[in-house]
């Protein structure tokens, strides 16, 4: 049977009502945990270089609600990086909670985390991260193939083709599929990178500076990319971005300052 299209390549969904950040604090209060997708609960972090501790995150709590575009603005160095991390199971706090569609799951198992990342959470970066050696639609299809190894991948592929190609085509990338990372263009990586990590249908964007290596134009490209599809398939997407015109463009804006999202 072939996998289930991504929620993207869907009809448009309605989309909820944008919320001023006052009025979204004041929810977030009586919100119950249900409505919370994501949530950091009082995260600490340190990192140690030697004898000396760098805390980064201290006690810090925030909450994604589910449909939301949530922009994490911050110094460079204030921990965005990190935070996000932490949200996406890469790295665990020292101290708090993460959960997840009420669940809690930085404790989970490793081999659990990694089922999340694979199925639940897309993930982007500033440098792309795709795999050199391979073309533009195997590293689309490269999540499936690691998910779900070798025998069911094959039994699959066809459908998986399909739903990598349309995304592909989503992205206006069509014409590039065989071209490998090198022959790319930094906004047509970053497009790819934006397809791979939709292609095992998440419901959850996380995105570390996607814009960061683009030049304007093209950053606001990626951005409106984003907006879409966060209103089209009510993808919930936290992006970290120190990019006052970019994060303006999200629901809602968090600052990270002294270990802590300021309010
Ligand atoms: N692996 C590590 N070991 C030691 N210190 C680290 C490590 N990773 C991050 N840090 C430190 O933690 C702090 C927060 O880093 P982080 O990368 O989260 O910041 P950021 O807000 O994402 O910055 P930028 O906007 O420059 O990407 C920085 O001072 C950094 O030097
Ligand atoms: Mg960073």
């Amino acid at each position: 049977m072939s996998k289930k299209s991504p929620n993207i390549l869907c009809e448009p969904a309605s989309r909820p009502p944008r919320m001023s950040s006052a009025s979204l604090m004041a929810k977030d209060r009586r919100v119950d945990a249900a409505a919370r997708q994501l949530e950091a609960r009082g995260v600490s972090k340190s990192y140690r270089k030697g004898s000396v501790v760098v805390p980064v995150l201290q006690d810090l709590d925030v909450a994604v609600q589910e449909g939301e575009f949530l922009a994490i603005v911050g110094q460079s160095g204030s921990g965005k990086s990190t935070l996000l991390h932490l949200l996406g199971t890469l790295d665990a706090p020292d101290q708090g909670e993460i959960w997840f569609e009420g669940r809690r799951i930085d404790n989970l198992p490793r081999a659990q985390q990694e089922e999340l990342r694979n199925r639940r959470f897309g993930m982007i970066f500033q440098f792309y991260h795709l795999l050199p050696e391979l073309t533009t639609l195997e590293n689309v299809l490269s999540p499936l193939m690691i998910a779900e190894g070798v025998g069911s991948y094959l039994r699959r592929r066809r459908g998986h083709r399909e739903t990598a190609l349309k995304l592909l085509e989503m992205v206006g990338l069509s014409h590039r599929l065989k071209h490998k990372p090198r022959e790319l263009s930094g906004g047509e990586m970053q497009r790819a990178a934006i397809a791979r990590s939709l292609v095992a249908n998440p419901s959850l964007l996380l995105a570390d500076e996607p814009t960061g290596n683009l030049d304007q134009s093209t950053g606001q490209e990626i951005l409106a990319l984003l907006r879409t599809l966060n209103e089209r398939a009510k993808l919930t997407i936290v992006m970290v971005t120190h990019d006052p015109v970019l994060a303006d463009q999200a629901d809602r804006i968090v600052r990270l300052a002294r270990g802590r999202i300021e309010t």
